[in-house]
């Protein structure tokens, strides 16, 4: 079982460094996609200061389908064609999106959102979907979060199957 220690980090690299180890041992010895997902987004969401919505959005092979996740309701589906999960999915690179209100098709789950990074998850060359998290603080995320936050995601990518 899983137990939140307190955290030594010194800065945010090495925050994000002890959370990626975390996270690397809570999903090692488990192969189902969905109970991962969900320890995955409850331990950062638990981790990180600032955040209001931190989930999951798998692709079904036409749009991008919500799934586990911490924080308000959200929308369901998304097309690719929408939103900053669309932009990260299409691109496959990673949106930080510092003012969400002037990102051009943006959609607002959550009207409290100001900030959003979205990590695309490519597994062998195909789409999985992406990882989400929003902040109540405008420019909450920085080039060190984009580096977490994507080292997180290959955590989760490795734990993947098949
Ligand atoms: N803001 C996202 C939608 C998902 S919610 O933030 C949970 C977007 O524009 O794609």
């Amino acid at each position: 079982m899983f137990s939140a220690t307190p955290s030594t980090a010194a800065n945010k690299t090495d925050r994000y460094a002890e959370l990626a180890a975390q996270a690397r041992a809570l999903l090692a010895d488990e192969p189902d996609r969905i109970a991962n997902a969900a320890n995955f987004s409850a331990l950062v969401f638990q981790s990180l200061p600032d955040l209001n919505w931190a989930g999951f959005y798998f692709y079904d092979g036409k749009e991008l389908v919500v799934g586990p996740f911490q924080g308000k309701p959200a929308c369901v589906r998304i097309p690719l064609d929408r939103g900053v999960c669309g932009a990260a999915a299409r691109q496959r690179q990673t949106q930080v999106v510092p003012d969400v209100h002037a990102f051009p098709g943006h959609i607002a789950c959550d009207a409290a959102s100001r900030s959003e990074i979205v990590v695309p998850l490519v597994h062998r060359d195909r789409l999985v979907g992406v990882w989400d998290v929003d902040s109540p603080l405008p420019g909450r995320f920085d080039e060190e979060d984009r580096r977490g936050m994507e080292m997180l995601c290959a955590v989760f990518i490795e734990s993947l199957r098949g």
